[in-house]
């Protein structure tokens, strides 16, 4: 039930704190030891490329497990689009391992590609929220994501739990493979900064709700744009905003603006970007200062590191590949409040279901 929330959305949106530190109490034992199943770690590291496949949100997850995984494991990953992959299938490696992340679990675009590849007998792991649910059952091994019940259709705490899980999974499997950047990885340090992080901003729903209003209610179109991981969580943010609000949205990597849609830049147009990375923030400043002088609206959410006088919104810093556990919560609430605003059903979207069964 909502219990005294107005929408599941909202209820959801806020549950991401205790979600980051269930993940932390599952996955951590007594010592501050990360655990995870031996056999899949002992499986995991006879891989020589791992395949992440997903849909929609989940997608957006497997973004950042690229990254992660790439940074702690040194195993390199590919990512694909489950509804593209089932058709087009890449020439895989000589010891593929497949890694499926479905909220539900019940996703057919997902389904299609784990038959193709249990049909050539090949390992798959499942990372879901639920237990019970098909893909769990044909796996051979399941990872769970411990957020309790998602409920409205747009997906949010399953995205950072997702993030959360997959950063779990390639410390641990870093740590097996004597990887030092993985060893050193203090996870569970990150997971209490994520959830104090998280915490602060829900706390600041009336924030949230202005900038939604300064910003989002009177645009027809609105842009996300980041590099690196804020590149990642742009695309999720974009699409957030797209299923609830019914607004035109796009996220984009910074840089590839100007090869097209700056032409779409007009006085007025919201941009909203995100500055995380160090190594790029000054060339995404760059691209912030193309779009004002083309009359954009800029709403900067930086963090510690990047931050600039102007910006409106600075978060903690995390660790890059995890700055999608606040980043990507920022998104949630523009999104949500951008909607109510407009009068719309938050929950239940016009032309969604919550899980996607057919191909
Ligand atoms: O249950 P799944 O994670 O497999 O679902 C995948 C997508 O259908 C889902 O993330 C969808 O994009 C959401 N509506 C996004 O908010």
């Amino acid at each position: 039930s909502k219990g005294s929330y107005p929408t599941f959305m909202l209820k959801e949106i806020d549950e991401q704190p205790a979600v980051m530190r269930r993940i932390a109490q599952e996955y951590f034992d007594e010592e501050r030891q990360v655990t995870v199943d031996q056999d899949l770690l002992t499986a995991l590291s006879a891989a020589d490329r791992l395949y992440f496949v997903a849909a929609g949100t989940s997608y957006h997850a497997s973004l950042v497990g690229k990254r992660l995984f790439e940074k702690y494991t040194e195993i390199p990953v590919e990512v694909g689009v489950a509804s593209e992959f089932g058709y087009h299938w890449p020439l895989l490696s000589k010891r593929p391992f497949f890694v499926f992340l479905s909220q539900s679990g019940e996703t057919a675009d997902s389904r299609q590609v784990l038959v193709e590849a249990k049909r050539r007998h090949l390992p798959v792991l499942v990372i879901t929220n639920s237990a019970n649910s098909t893909l769990a059952r044909e796996a051979d091994y399941t990872l769970l994501l411990h957020a309790g019940p998602e409920i409205a259709v747009a997906s949010t705490k399953a995205y950072t739990a997702q993030i959360a899980v997959e950063a779990v999974l390639a410390k641990a499997l870093g740590e097996k493979l004597a990887i030092q950047t993985a060893v050193d990885f203090d996870l569970l340090g990150q997971l209490g900064l994520a959830a104090n992080g998280m915490e602060t901003l829900v706390a600041e729903k009336d924030t949230w709700s202005e900038l939604a209003h300064d910003y989002l209610q009177t645009a027809n179109d609105a842009f996300y744009i980041g590099r690196g991981v804020d590149y990642d969580v742009s695309l999720e943010a974009a699409l957030k905003l797209k299923e609830i609000s019914y607004m035109h949205t796009e996220g984009f990597a910074a840089g590839e603006l100007k090869h097209g849609t700056i032409a779409l830049i007009e006085p007025g147009v919201p941009v909203i970007a995100f500055i995380t990375e160090q190594a790029t923030a000054a060339h995404t400043r760059g691209n912030v200062q193309e779009v004002v002088a083309r009359g954009a609206k800029v709403l900067v959410i930086a963090n510690q590191d990047c931050q600039d006088a102007a910006d409106q919104i600075i978060l903690p810093t995390l660790t890059t590949e995890l700055m999608p556990l606040l980043t990507g919560v920022c998104g949630q609430l523009l999104a949500y409040y951008a909607t109510l605003q407009r009068g719309l059903n938050v929950d239940q979207p016009r032309n969604l279901a919550k899980s996607v069964t057919v191909e």
